[in-house]
């Protein structure tokens, strides 16, 4: 594809995205939500391609939430097969183009089937490094949260932690996503403005951009689009633009990354 304009020294390092909009892609054609579920699947695997081949290094996707929980039994059960098809289709790519695989979430409530997949790609892919993959699946940022303050409080309780030491970076530590650098660029498809339990601790700077797009129709040339408004931002990390301007503050500057 033709990425003309799209400037590769400043590319989002991180870039996480909210999948929506599978079920109106579907009903809009008098097709069963699973459809549009279906055609979600090959979205992912259109975006990880690109995502790889123009070097992003980290790609979060939001592909179940603990909400998600809730839906119809045979919605559920579609979409926990879809991911088990898609994770046994994609390991030989991830291993081929040095992709690895993380996910974030309550990994006990996935049925066995899928958790034992899940957790042979992670395995077999945790030394990969051109470009990390992170499946948040049964993932709610309050419920990161929730857990991550139970381990804090007894760990302060057994007197491991003391609680002078806590601070931004003790809390980031503790989170699913450690060592995974905050999101650059958060992008929701289907236009709703709403972050709906997405990451909320690592989005503090993240720049957003929401599309129209129905996630099954989001393809590389949405995805560069999205690029191409991103490196259009001027990001200021709550600073002003004088302060931006000041020689040494270029890693602040519009599709820079946070130090
Ligand atoms: C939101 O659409 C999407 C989801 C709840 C799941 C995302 C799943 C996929 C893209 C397919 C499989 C995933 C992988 C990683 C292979 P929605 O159903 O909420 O759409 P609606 O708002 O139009 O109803």
């Amino acid at each position: 594809m033709d990425l003309d304009g799209l400037d590769k020294s400043r590319l989002p390092e991180h870039v996480a995205i909210i999948m929506d909009g599978n079920g109106r892609w579907a009903q809009s054609r008098g097709k069963h939500r699973i459809e549009g579920h279906r055609r979600g699947k090959t979205s992912v695997r259109v975006i990880v391609e690109m995502a790889r081949k123009i070097g992003i290094r980290y790609l979060s996707l939001y592909a179940f939430s603990t909400e998600n929980w809730f839906r119809p039994h045979d919605e559920v059960d579609a979409l926990m097969t879809l991911l088990e098809h898609y994770l046994i289709a994609e390991q030989p790519k991830m291993m081929r183009y040095g992709i690895r695989l993380v996910s974030i979430g309550d990994r006990s409530r996935l049925p066995t089937s899928v958790r034992a997949i899940l957790e042979k790609v992670i395995e077999l892919t945790q030394d990969n490094r051109r470009m990390t993959v992170i499946l948040a699946l049964s993932y709610s940022g309050r419920d990161d949260i929730v857990r991550m303050v139970k381990g804090v409080v007894a760990d302060v309780a057994a007197g491991s932690c003391d609680p002078n030491s806590i601070d931004e970076q003790l809390v980031a530590d503790r989170l699913d996503t450690r060592g995974i650098p905050d999101p650059d660029l958060l992008i929701r498809t289907s236009g709703e403005m709403r972050v709906s339990n997405f990451f909320l601790w690592q989005i503090a700077y993240s720049e957003m951009y929401v599309t129209p797009t129905l996630w099954p129709d989001f393809r590389e040339k949405e995805f560069l689009q999205a690029l191409l408004e991103y490196q259009r931002r001027r990001r200021r990390f709550g600073r002003t633009d004088e302060q931006i301007e000041e020689p040494g503050s270029a890693k602040l500057e519009a599709g820079g990354r946070q130090s």
